[in-house]
């Protein structure tokens, strides 16, 4: 059953199940009920270790395997994720110096879950011993179609630990990074304050300093963070694919997360999930107040496809899944309002229109205990259905008749390094000045012109795009500004781009470094702006970020005092202002020209998405709103006349 799905296939319905929460005589009937809804398969396992192993070495796999025997006689093939984001208590009082530490040094309880140190060598061990056994048990089972690893790696604020442990590998990886501790000094400037070292092991975390720590000394404990994340799921990604061989090796990352470099965990998986929880999303992160009510029950229509296209990118051959799709009000927002009706199936087909091979419900009932006990299912407690199955089985009569959505091309291209965002949080400068958001607000600008957009590493083949954005990234190799200097399509070159070295230095010759080359021009100045303090533009304004530039370069945008906020050299255009909404519309509004882009100017609310087979539009407004007439095509889902929460799937060309 393993690899049938691939690229080109249709997309799955799955769902989250933990027949651990259940008694056993519902499990026969969950399972028959998912297979009528058109989920074919169910994702369990991830947080059963007090049940897999109630005592140290004492296995009970027999309700396992009456699970997954009761799931397979049903049909359903089996993601089986190992449990290791949730520790049981016998392991941690064994071992309690596996706890994470918080920034302020406190260690993290028991008590929840997601209580563990990455880089504890003694609980490394112990999940190599979990997976193994689990491997060893289910590895050949023809029902089990995945593994996941953990789950979402970093959640909760968990991949940042302050613990002993931490600190012992960090100064391990410091010494396979710069070899001698001279080394280390010169690198991060240490003359500054006195604060040079004379041993490796005389290093501490960045934590708990009197005022901030060195930013490099920041930036390095950010990648050495990273890569204990990567070196920790390769553990258990190379123990499943030795004993559970022809079988998908997952991970579901989170949304609007940036602390590990999912471009490097997608390399060592063979597909990338994501969890994917719009209205959450919308209530927590920084939204307007504006967009947080107009979108309160669909979730800004840009959050789950730019993850989508991130995720896409960040994977391995292309290859994602969305691993939990929110069916109702979660738990853990501000607010928790019910999706408009319409939404779950409109969530589920965007995925596929970006080309997800799997899109599965977290969960299937709603737990009446513990701390989800008021997050949503497709079930309610008592197991009727909740308003989400029945779209789950609209959704997935629509799926089998659209068969394989087939791939998608992109023209355009935004450049996001996970490096970057660490380099912004690490030394913000400017409160808000994130490089995440100041690529969410690019992605946002191009989806409003109706195009695909690819998120795509530095160094990523550029040669299927007509515009190449880099929104901000402080850090640019050269290499990467060679390949630019190379392409021919346009660009446009983000705030505060080139203006750190490797190291965090500000570059000998200044900002934007390396891109020198490819712009002509140098930023003498940098300011950051508090709310309210702009210069007002036609229709947009400089706010947030302004570099000020000594270039030949044209001033292409000009705010009405003079000060200009884009200047432009045959295909380039330096953004010297922060990529606040209406400015980025318009910058992308000429580069979109200037690449010769087919662009369709999208209703508020309306996003479109065009697959290799159809072009689907999504009405993420409460408002029934017609298709634009530049949207043409034979409609084989909806109407011209799109409902609120709905969908209109048209053949492609
Ligand atoms: C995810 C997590 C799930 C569940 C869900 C609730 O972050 O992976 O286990 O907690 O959120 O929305």
């Amino acid at each position: 059953m393993a690899h049938e799905q691939g690229k080109d296939a249709q997309m799955r319905l799955g769902v989250c199940y933990y027949p651990e929460h259940w008694p056993r005589d519902l499990w026969d009937d969950d399972a028959r009920r998912m297979a009528d809804a058109g989920i074919t398969r169910v994702r369990i396992g991830e947080f059963a270790w007090s049940r897999l192993e109630p005592q140290p070495g004492q296995f009970d796999w027999q309700w396992l395997d009456d699970a997954i025997a009761v799931l397979a006689r049903h049909g359903h093939g089996i993601i089986l994720g190992t449990p290791t984001a949730t520790p049981p208590k016998w392991l941690v009082d064994r071992m309690p110096d596996m706890l994470a530490c918080d920034r302020g040094g406190a260690a993290r309880r028991f008590g929840s879950r997601r209580h563990y140190c990455f880089s504890h060598e003694g609980y490394r061990h112990e999940c190599a011993r979990i997976t193994m056994a689990m491997a060893q048990r289910y590895g050949h089972n023809p029902a089990i179609a995945a593994w996941q690893t953990d789950n979402e790696y970093g959640c909760h604020d968990t991949v940042l630990s302050y613990s002993d442990a931490a600190r012992e590998a960090f100064c391990i990886w410091l010494a396979a990074r710069y070899g001698t501790v001279a080394a280390l000094n010169a690198a991060w400037g240490n003359v500054f304050w006195s604060m040079e070292y004379a041993s490796f092991d005389e290093v501490d975390l960045p934590n708990l300093t009197v005022t901030e720590a060195n930013p490099a000394h920041w930036l390095a404990f950010r990648r050495f963070s990273s890569d204990q994340v990567l070196s920790f799921d390769r553990i258990q990604t190379d123990i499943l694919r030795e004993l559970s061989p022809g079988r998908d090796v997952v991970h579901n990352a989170m949304g609007f997360f940036t602390d590990y470099d999912h471009y490097a965990l997608g390399q060592q998986l063979d597909a990338l999930g994501w969890d994917s929880y719009p209205l959450g999303f919308l209530e927590m992160f920084p939204f307007s107040a504006a967009d947080k009510l107009a979108y309160a029950r669909q979730g800004q229509p840009d959050i789950a496809a730019f993850h989508h296209d991130l995720y896409r990118g960040c994977a391995r051959n292309g290859r994602w899944w969305v691993l939990e799709q929110q069916p109702g009000p979660v738990n853990w927002a501000r607010h928790n309002p019910a999706p408009l009706p319409g939404m779950v199936r409109l969530w589920t087909l965007e995925a596929m229109a970006h080309g997800a091979e799997l899109t599965s419900y977290f969960r299937w009932r709603q737990a009446p205990f513990a701390q989800e006990q008021m997050h949503a299912g497709l079930l309610r407690p008592d197991s009727a259905p909740a308003p989400a199955l029945a779209e789950v089985a609209q959704v997935s009569a629509d799926i089998a008749r659209l068969g394989p959505a087939g791939q998608g091309a992109a023209r355009v291209a935004i450049v996001f390094a996970y490096l970057s965002e660490w380099v912004t949080q690490t030394q913000p400068q400017g409160e808000g000045a994130s490089a995440l958001w100041a690529a969410f607000n690019c992605y946002r600008a191009a989806r409003k012109l109706g195009l695909n957009v690819d998120i795509i590493r530095p160094g990523a083949p550029l040669d299927a795009y007509g515009l190449v954005i880099l929104p901000c990234q402080p850090i640019v190799e050269d290499n990467f500004a060679r390949q630019l200097q190379g392409f021919t399509g346009q660009i446009i070159i983000g705030p505060r781009s080139g203006s750190k070295t490797d190291e965090f230095w500000i570059p000998d010759n200044l900002a934007p470094g390396p891109l020198q080359s490819v712009f002509s021009g140098v930023v003498t100045a940098s300011e950051s702006l508090r709310p309210g303090l702009v210069h007002q533009g036609q229709g947009w304004d400089i706010g947030l970020w302004l570099d000020h530039l000594d270039t030949q370069a044209a001033a292409e945008l000009v705010a009405d005092d003079g000060t200009a906020a884009c200047y432009r050299a045959e295909n380039i255009r330096y953004l010297a202002a922060w990529p606040k909404p209406a400015l980025i519309a318009e910058v992308m509004k000429r580069a979109a020209r200037d690449a010769g882009l087919d662009v369709v100017r999208m209703p508020k609310g309306m996003r479109m998405r065009q697959s290799g087979n159809y072009r689907f539009v999504f009405n993420y407004s409460t408002a029934a709103q017609p298709l634009p007439d530049a949207i043409s095509g034979e409609l084989v889902i909806g109407d011209r006349l799109v409902a609120p929460g709905g969908v209109a799937v048209l053949a492609a060309g």
